[in-house]
C-alpha cells in the first residue's frame, strides 16, 4: 500500500513526517516514549546521553502537520553508539587480530515509533539514517542490535532491511524475573562478511542456518505457549540484563529489545 493510502487510513490528519537529530529539548519525550514502549526503564543518565549526544548519535521523527506545540515532538527514535570491533561480541565476524585494529560498529540501542505512527515506514526511515551514517564512517564494518526472540514486527523489519540473524543468545534478557533469549542481527557494511576466509565463511553460514532453524522453532514455541505475554508487565531497572552486566558487549546504558 502506498504511503499515502497508508497515512489516510490514520483518519484524523495526514502526518507529514521529517528526521532530525536528537536535540536537549527533546528529553522529556523520549524518556516518556522509551517508558511507554520498552518492558523496562532505562537509567535517566542514558536519555541525558542521547539528548546531548554524550557518546551516543540519534535521530528522532516528527510529524511536522500536528499542531504548533507538538509539531516538534518525537513520534520515534533510533539511538546509537560506535564499538571497536575487536572490543565486541562480534569480533569473530571480523578480521580484528592485529592489535591496531581500527575497525568499528555502529550498535543500535534502542529504537521505537509510538504506536499511531507504526507501519508508515518511520523505522525503516530512521534505520536507513544509521546505515547511511555508518556508511561514512571509513573504519565501519557493520550495523548491529540485539531484539528480543518474539519481537516479530521488529525481527520482519530487520530481515526485510538486509540484516542478518547472526546467533541467539540464551537467556540474553532478565525481564521481571524470567530469562528471555535474544536474536543478534548485523547488517554488514561494504555489501558482505569480507574480510573473511572461505572456511570462515562456511562456519559463518552454518551459524546463520542454525539461527534461522532457531527462529522458526521459536515461533513454535511462542504459538504453543501463549503464557509468556508479548511484553511483560511492570518495569524494573535491575530486571534487565544488560549488555554491561553479561559483559557481551561493552555499553553502560542500554540494550536494544
Ligand atoms: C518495531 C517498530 C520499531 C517498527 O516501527 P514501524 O515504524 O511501524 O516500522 P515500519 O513502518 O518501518 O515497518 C513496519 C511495517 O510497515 C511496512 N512499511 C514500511 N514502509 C511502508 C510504507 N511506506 N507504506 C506502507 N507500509 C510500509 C513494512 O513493510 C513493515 O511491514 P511488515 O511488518 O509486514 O514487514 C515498532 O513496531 C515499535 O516501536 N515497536 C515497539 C518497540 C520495539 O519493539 N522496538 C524494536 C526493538 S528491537
Amino acid at each position: 500500500m502506498p504511503y499515502s493510502s497508508m497515512a489516510d487510513l490514520k483518519g484524523a490528519h495526514r502526518p507529514d513526517i521529517s528526521y532530525r537529530r536528537i536535540r536537549p529539548s527533546d528529553l522529556e519525550v523520549l524518556e516518556k516514549i522509551h517508558n511507554d514502549l520498552f518492558p523496562v526503564s532505562y537509567e535517566s543518565e542514558f536519555f541525558h546521553n542521547v539528548a546531548n549526544g554524550n557518546g551516543i548519535v540519534s535521530w528522532g521523527a516528527v510529524d511536522r502537520s500536528r499542531p504548533n506545540n507538538q509539531s516538534d515532538e518525537l513520534i520515534g527514535f533510533v539511538t546509537t553508539r560506535i564499538l571497536v570491533a575487536k572490543d565486541s561480541e562480534i569480533e569473530d565476524l571480523f578480521r580484528t587480530d592485529s592489535p591496531d585494529s581500527d575497525q568499528t560498529l555502529v550498535y543500535i540501542l534502542t529504537l521505537g515509533v509510538v504506536e499511531s505512527y507504526r507501519n508508515l515506514g518511520v523505522a525503516t526511515a530512521l534505520i536507513r539514517k544509521v546505515i547511511k551514517y555508518a556508511s561514512r564512517i571509513p573504519t565501519c564494518q557493520a550495523v548491529y542490535l540485539h531484539v528480543l526472540y518474539y519481537n516479530n514486527s521488529a525481527i520482519r523489519l530487520y530481515q526485510k532491511m538486509s540484516f542478518q540473524c547472526v546467533r541467539r543468545l540464551s537467556d540474553f534478557y532478565f525481564i521481571n524475573g524470567q530469562y528471555y533469549d535474544s536474536f543478534l542481527f548485523v547488517f554488514f557494511m561494504k555489501g558482505g562478511l569480507s574480510p573473511c576466509s572461505p572456511l570462515e565463511l562456511v562456519t559463518l553460514m552454518m551459524t546463520y542456518l542454525r539461527s534461522g532453524l532457531k527462529l522458526v522453532a521459536g515461533k513454535l514455541w511462542k504459538n504453543k505457549g501463549k503464557r509468556v505475554s508479548r511484553w511483560p508487565n511492570g518495569k524494573e531497572n535491575s530486571g534487565l540484563v544488560t549488555a554491561m552486566q553479561t559483559k557481551r558487549i561493552p555499553v553502560t546504558d542500554g540494550t536494544e529489545f
